[in-house]
C-alpha cells in the first residue's frame, strides 16, 4: 500500500498547497476555465443531469468501477463537486483526494461533508503529491479542459504506483456516422438552449460544445495514455460512443 498523500485533519477542509497557474500559457486559458467553472458550480449537478438525460451518474459509476478502488487511496483529478469521489468511496476506497482548479466546485463538494474525501485546490498539470502516492487516478470530464492534457497525463503517471490504474472518462464522437450527425446537431443547437434554462452560465455550455467537437478521437487519447507511462490501455464506449472511458495500468 503506498504512503498517504499529504493531507492532515488539522488543515481547513479545502487545502491549497501551492500557487495556481497563471493565465493563458498554452492556448486554453487556465484562469478563464477556472473562472467559468467557479460560475457554474452552484447549478452544476442539475445542468449535468438535464443535459445528459440523467445518464451522467451512470457514467461516473462506470468510471469509479474501472479504478477498482476497494481499500485503495485514489486521486480524482478535476473532481468538481466530487461526484466521482463519492462513487469511489461508495465502492470501498479507503481515502479519496479530490483535486480541482475551481475553489467553488470544491466548496460545493466539501459543504456536503463526505468522510474519507480530502479536497485539494490545485492544477492537474502540476500535482502537489509525491511520486507513486496513489493506487489509482481518475478524471471524468476534466482532461478536455486542461491546457496541456498530455502534461497532465504524465503527472497522473508520476503519482500512480507501479501497477496502479488510471481511468479517463471523457466525451467522444459517437461511432455511428448517422448518430454522430444527430449528436452534433444537439451539441450546437439544443444544448446551449437547454443550458440557458438549467445552468447559471449559458456561455459555459457553448464552450462545452466547442471543446467536445475539438477533442481528439479515442485512439489518440489511448496513445497519450500509453505515452504517459501506462500499459494495456483499453477503451469502453458508453451511450453509443458519446462517452469513452480509457483505462490503463502504470508500468
Ligand atoms: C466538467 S467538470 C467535471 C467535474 C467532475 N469530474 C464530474 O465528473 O462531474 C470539469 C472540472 O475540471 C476542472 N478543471 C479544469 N481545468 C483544470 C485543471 N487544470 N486542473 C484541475 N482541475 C481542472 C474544472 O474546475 C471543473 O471542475
Amino acid at each position: 500500500m503506498p504512503s498517504s498523500p499529504p493531507t492532515a485533519t488539522s488543515l481547513p477542509s479545502i487545502v491549497a498547497p501551492g500557487p495556481l497557474p497563471a493565465a493563458g500559457r498554452e492556448g486554453k486559458d487556465a484562469a478563464l476555465v477556472q473562472a467559468m467553472f467557479d460560475r457554474v458550480a452552484p447549478r452544476y449537478d442539475l445542468a449535468n443531469a438535464a443535459l445528459s438525460f440523467g445518464q451522467d451518474a451512470h457514467w461516473r459509476r462506470v468510471t469509479a468501477q474501472a479504478a477498482r478502488p476497494a481499500d485503495g487511496v485514489v486521486l480524482d483529478v478535476a473532481a468538481g463537486p466530487g461526484n466521482v469521489a463519492v462513487e469511489l468511496v461508495a465502492q470501498g476506497a479507503s481515502e479519496v483526494v479530490a483535486l480541482d482548479l475551481s475553489y467553488n466546485m470544491l466548496a460545493e463538494g466539501a459543504r456536503r461533508g463526505h468522510e474519507r474525501i480530502r479536497w485539494v485546490n490545485g492544477d492537474a498539470q502540476q500535482l502537489p503529491f509525491p511520486d507513486a502516492s496513489f493506487d489509482a487516478v481518475t478524471i471524468s470530464f476534466g482532461l478536455r479542459n486542461v491546457p496541456d492534457p498530455q502534461r497532465a497525463l504524465r503527472e497522473f503517471s508520476r503519482v500512480t504506483r507501479p501497477g496502479g490504474r488510471v481511468v479517463v472518462c471523457e466525451f467522444a464522437n459517437p461511432t455511428s456516422p448517422a448518430f454522430r450527425a444527430v449528436y452534433r446537431r444537439y451539441l450546437v443547437g439544443a444544448l446551449p438552449q437547454v443550458a440557458r434554462v438549467v445552468s447559471s452560465s449559458a456561455p459555459a455550455y457553448r464552450y462545452l460544445a466547442d471543446s467536445i467537437l475539438a477533442w481528439p478521437d479515442r485512439a489518440a487519447i489511448a496513445r497519450w495514455v500509453e505515452e504517459a507511462g501506462y500499459r494495456e490501455v483499453l477503451v469502453k464506449d458508453l451511450a453509443f460512443g458519446i462517452v469513452a472511458v480509457h483505462r490503463g495500468f502504470r508500468r
